[in-house]
């Protein structure tokens, strides 16, 4: 029989955190039949190595251990994915969110609320402890730009703390992004466009705690991939958040380009030629390393795979710019475009160009 409740707990270097998180779920969840279900991307931390020796001893605890991988969103995803339970919830491994509020959680969910949030801003719920005065002004925006996603029906679409019937997570798993940090904000606007009506959300209030051990893995990365995931979702998803990076990076490969080739040509007195080449080798080594942090952070190349993996980058784009320049040279010398827009439409072209190349030959 599976249980009623699988508890989805990503992890990244939280060895000191899993075994008192646990014991706190075991409490607060006692009478109903559950699992935990931790979903490690290889921390160096051996939180892995811990949870199986944990899952050992405990049949109601078992750990996914992931290789190779990184990122929050696709680790939930992956862990909700491997439930067969009727209910799934995810929980920071942590402690910042209370873990006692579940069995209200879970009633909601069966009184037939699609999805039931654990929620830092509503009624009695307070973030005031567990943030930054930084950290929950940014909080704050985030909220208000999601709102536009969300229909502002959420106080906290953030959160990263829920609870929903695994059949809904089943029906819309396949559109999910699984890029960046919020899978909640995901799961709702697809859910939305997916049935075509609005899910009904319940919020259950909760008081955010400071963190019980270890270190917060929010970034500047984390930002840009929430930045994107809205701009993705207000394109109806047919833009992928890779792709807004993608073209974001290739904007500052532009201008990374000028700026070495006045500089080579005005102040070091190169010739044009050489200027143009070393300008473009420049603009291509600084759009891999960005897109290698940013874009692709959860296929991160290290290693041997990092330096084949330039060498594939410099191949891919030196086909995009010939992309580029025949498509442009076509349309102006076709007369069907003048030659502003026919410059735009080929760089455009070599922008999809190479994304779609280096997604099968870069970041496979
Ligand atoms: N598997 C995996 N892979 N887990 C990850 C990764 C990753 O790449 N990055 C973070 N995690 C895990 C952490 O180990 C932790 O259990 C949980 O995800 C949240 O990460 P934190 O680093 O603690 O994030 P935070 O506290 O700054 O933000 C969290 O709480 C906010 C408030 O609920 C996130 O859940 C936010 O989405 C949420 O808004
Ligand atoms: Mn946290």
């Amino acid at each position: 029989m599976p249980p009623t409740l699988s508890v989805i707990v990503p992890t990244f270097n939280e060895r000191e955190n899993i075994a008192p998180l646990i014991e706190k779920l075991e409490a607060a969840l006692a009478g109903i039949t559950f699992e935990v279900i931790i979903v490690d991307d290889n921390s160096p931390d051996g939180t892995a190595d811990l949870a199986k020796q944990i899952a050992a001893q405990k049949s109601h605890v078992r750990c996914i251990h992931r290789i190779g991988r990184r990122g929050l969103s696709s680790a939930c995803i992956e862990g909700m994915a491997s439930s067969a339970a009727q209910f799934v919830a995810v929980i920071d491994a942590d402690h910042q969110h209370d873990e006692a509020i579940l069995p209200e959680m879970l009633e909601r969910a069966r009184d037939g609320a699609d999805i039931v949030v654990g929620s830092r801003y509503t009624g009695e719920g307070s973030s005031q402890d567990g943030f930054s005065a930084s950290r929950q002004k940014g909080s704050q925006l985030a909220t208000r730009l999601s709102g536009i996603l969300t229909g502002k029906a959420l106080s906290d679409p953030m959160s990263g703390f829920f609870l929903l019937r695994r059949s809904l997570f089943n029906q819309i798993v396949p559109r999910l992004s699984r890029e960046g940090f919020k899978i909640l904000l995901d799961i709702i606007a697809t859910g939305n466009r997916q049935l075509g009506r609005k899910l009904v959300i319940t919020e259950v209030p909760y008081t955010f705690r400071p963190r019980f051990a270890g270190e917060s893995k929010m970034s500047a990365l984390v930002v840009a991939q929430f930045l994107g995931l809205i701009v993705s979702q207000i394109s109806r998803g047919i833009l992928p958040t890779s792709f807004l990076l993608f073209s974001l990076v290739g904007a500052s490969g532009v201008v990374v380009h000028l700026s070495v080739l006045t500089l080579a040509f005005e102040v070091f007195g190169f010739n044009f030629a050489n200027s143009q080449l070393l300008a473009t080798l420049v603009a291509m080594t600084t759009n891999y390393l960005l897109n290698n942090e940013l874009t692709y952070a959860d296929k991160k190349l290290r290693g041997r795979r990092f330096w084949t993996g330039l060498l594939s980058f410099y191949l891919v784009c030196s086909f995009g710019t010939l992309a580029n320049v025949s498509v442009a040279s076509v349309l102006f010398e076709a007369h069907i475009a003048n030659f502003i827009i026919a410059g735009i439409a080929g760089a455009v072209m070599s922008v999809v160009f190479n994304y779609a190349v280096t997604r099968i030959f870069t970041w496979r």
